[in-house]
């Protein structure tokens, strides 16, 4: 397919995870591909420029925005996919983690849209924020993590009110369990209540990140053009219940 053929996109989170499989996805339908990261990137394809960018500086995010128009002289996709999560219980969570979490996965797509909007408005472009299950379901001992992602989902349906009357389309994605380093790296407290954790785990297990490429690949190109301000889960059905 080749549904990004003559486009530009910025990425962030491209070094792992679900933001590197979405690089390579748009990359592989033919766009061209700033993928940000605050670690290195190594996507060896054709039109992909690594870029070293750490979203929770908001100076970086307008930099990364001036980078791919310096680059491709255009930009048609912003994928705000880069985010942390550090569990815990609510009372032990650190000022620092508080105000990292928040930095990395509320000002970075923040920054990133205010500064990406303008050049998106030229011609139809397409914001797709990755939030999470966490973003509509509260979670236990992710307090934190679910408020930022809870930012995401009303950053998108407010940007999407906002520019209603314009072609820019603004779109999020709630993932649920996705086999990526981060969540292959979530240690909760020894202490905590398990019975709290299990609706969160559900009964099909975990995805892949190709899975959330494939449906950021849908809802970014032509294809998705009906769908505007639109959270849509792909969870294995963790958030139906
Ligand atoms: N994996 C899951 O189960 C899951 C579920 C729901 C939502 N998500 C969300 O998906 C997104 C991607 O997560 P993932 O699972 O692929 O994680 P990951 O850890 O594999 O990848 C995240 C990437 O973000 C980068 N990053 C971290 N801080 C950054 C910063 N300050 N600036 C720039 N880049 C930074 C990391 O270096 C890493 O490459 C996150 O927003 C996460 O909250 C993940």
């Amino acid at each position: 397919m080749s549904r990004f053929e003559g486009k530009a996109a910025l990425v962030t989170g491209a070094a792992s995870g679900i933001g590197r499989a979405v690089a390579l996805r748009l990359a592989n339908e033919g766009a061209r591909v700033l993928a940000c990261d605050i670690a290195e990137v190594s996507i060896a394809l054709d039109g992909v420029v690594a870029h070293r960018c750490d979203v929770s500086s908001p100076d970086e995010c307008r930099a990364a925005v001036a980078a791919c128009l310096d680059a491709f002289g255009r930009l048609d996709v912003l994928g705000n996919v880069a985010g942390i999560a550090i569990p815990g219980h609510a009372t032990d969570v650190s000022e620092d983690e508080y105000r990292r979490m928040m930095a990395v996965n509320v000002d970075g797509p923040f920054f990133l849209a205010q500064a990406a909007i303008p050049h998106l408005l030229e011609r139809g472009g397409v914001i797709v924020n990755i939030a999470s299950n966490a973003g509509i379901m509260g979670i236990a001992y992710f307090v934190v993590y679910s408020m930022t992602k809870g930012a995401i989902v009303q950053l998108t349906r407010s940007l999407a009110m906002e520019y209603a009357k314009t072609s820019l389309r603004v779109v999020a994605i709630a993932p649920g369990g996705i086999n990526t380093p981060l969540a292959a790296g979530v240690r909760f407290p020894p202490d905590v209540d398990f019975d709290l954790i299990r609706p969160y785990t559900g009964f099909r297990g975990q995805g892949e990140p190709e899975d959330i490429a494939a449906l950021f690949a849908f809802v970014a190109s032509d294809e998705g053009r009906n769908i505007h301000g639109a959270i849509l889960p792909s969870d294995l059905g963790l958030s139906a219940g």
